[in-house]
């Protein structure tokens, strides 16, 4: 069975195509096609909704194109149906702007080609990364029950999976996602938006026990975080030092989407300040990381769980996936993480979600949910 995978929810478009034959098996992928605008919003410090949903208009039929024809040799000129079993597209949770112009687009496609719909939850998605073939992973065999976390800009999530489409929350964050727990402090440190790989790769020159933060929530029993605290703690540390940090630092101007991006550090910083910020970056990582990691595996040990899956933009932070691969070894546990590009939002991660909770639905019975959850 092929499927295209449709994946608008914020600011990327995605397109894949993955073809997958047995649910105990991986997919394999196709082709993977992604455009960002997160250029667009590096410089205003978040993603402002209007403008994600405009790029997605945007985007969205070069990116299938593309897709389509890299993983079929479809040409677009032969305006019949492609080889396709179904699209899987994403309709949930995300902004409302964004979803519904993959949702509009697929269910125009669905009733132009007549081939069905797998409306997919983009959370599902994150999880179901899991399940792609790649180079490092060709054995892969993933067994039930699982404990998956996802970690993304906007959810914090610890999930019992039984089997395939059984998934039950265990656990997750009271206030903010430890993705915009990143952004946030990156935000006060005077990051640019994302902050979360600004900040990885700043914490590679500091000290991360530097500042003594907290790690909120450690010794409640239950599996739920809570990331403001942390926020609160960097900024009455930065007023009570009255430490000032220049605004929105772009490490590595031009790398973003591949769009040409300006460095706009700030002359005012000192260079005393870099030694400073790496410390806190490398703090506040290891804060988040140190939580995330205790509070999933003592889920897993809970849960008796035969894998342990990551997932979600978060899942590419290196000190993360580090933690995790030495504490698996101790625990013995066989632990997933999707490699970095299928951490972040795509449309391979979508098909995949689909092929494994195969929802077929006529296009007219989709609408998009920005509130979905599991
Ligand atoms: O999964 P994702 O692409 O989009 C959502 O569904 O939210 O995740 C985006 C989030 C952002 O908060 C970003 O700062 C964070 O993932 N992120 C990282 C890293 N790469 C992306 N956080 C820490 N370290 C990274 N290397
Ligand atoms: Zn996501």
């Amino acid at each position: 069975m092929k499927i295209l995978g449709i994946e608008t929810s914020c600011d990327e478009t995605g397109a894949a195509i993955i073809e997958g034959t047995d649910k105990t098996q991986p997919v394999t992928l196709l082709s993977n096609v992604l455009a960002t605008s997160l250029a667009k919003h590096a410089e205003t410090g978040g993603i402002i909704p209007e403008i994600a949903a405009r790029e997605q208009v945007k985007y969205i039929l070069p990116v299938i194109d593309q897709a389509l024809e890299e993983g079929l040799g479809y040409k677009k000129t032969h305006r019949k149906k492609p080889d396709i079993d179904a699209i899987a597209v994403t309709y949930g949770p995300g902004l409302i702007g964004s979803l519904l112009v993959g949702v509009e687009t697929v269910k125009t496609l669905s009733l132009l080609w007549n081939v069905p719909v797998i409306p997919a939850n983009h959370l599902y998605g994150h999880i179901y990364a899991n399940w792609i073939q790649t180079i490092h992973n060709s054995q892969l065999t993933i067994n039930f029950p699982a404990v998956a976390l996802v970690v993304s800009g906007g959810h914090t999530d610890l999930v019992y999976i039984e089997k395939h489409g059984s998934l039950k929350v265990i656990g997750g964050t009271r206030d903010d996602a430890a993705g915009e727990a990143f952004d946030k402090i990156g935000r006060l440190l005077g990051l640019s938006y994302p902050a979360g790989p600004t900040i990885s790769r700043l914490a590679l020159q500091g000290n991360a026990k530097a500042f003594q933060l907290p790690r909120p929530m450690w010794d409640s029993k239950d599996f739920d975080f809570s990331f403001s605290g942390l926020k609160t703690a960097v900024l009455n540390l930065i007023k009570k030092n009255g430490w000032e940090f220049g605004g929105h630092v772009i490490l590595n101007p031009g790398s973003i989407g591949g769009t040409e991006v300006k460095n706009l550090k700030d002359p005012s910083v000192r260079p005393q300040d870099d030694k400073l910020l790496a410390d806190l970056c490398a703090s506040v990582q290891k804060a988040i990381v140190d939580v995330i990691v205790f509070k999933t595996f003592n889920a897993a040990r809970e849960y008796t769980a035969q894998s342990l899956l990551l997932g979600g933009g978060v899942a590419a932070n290196a000190a993360l996936r580090e933690a995790f691969a030495k504490e698996a070894a101790e625990l013995g546990i066989p632990l997933y993480i999707p490699p970095a590009n299928l951490c972040t939002d795509n449309g391979a991660m979508i098909a995949a979600a689909g092929f494994y909770n195969d929802t077929q639905a006529e296009w007219n019975a989709i609408t998009a949910d920005p509130e979905l959850y599991y």
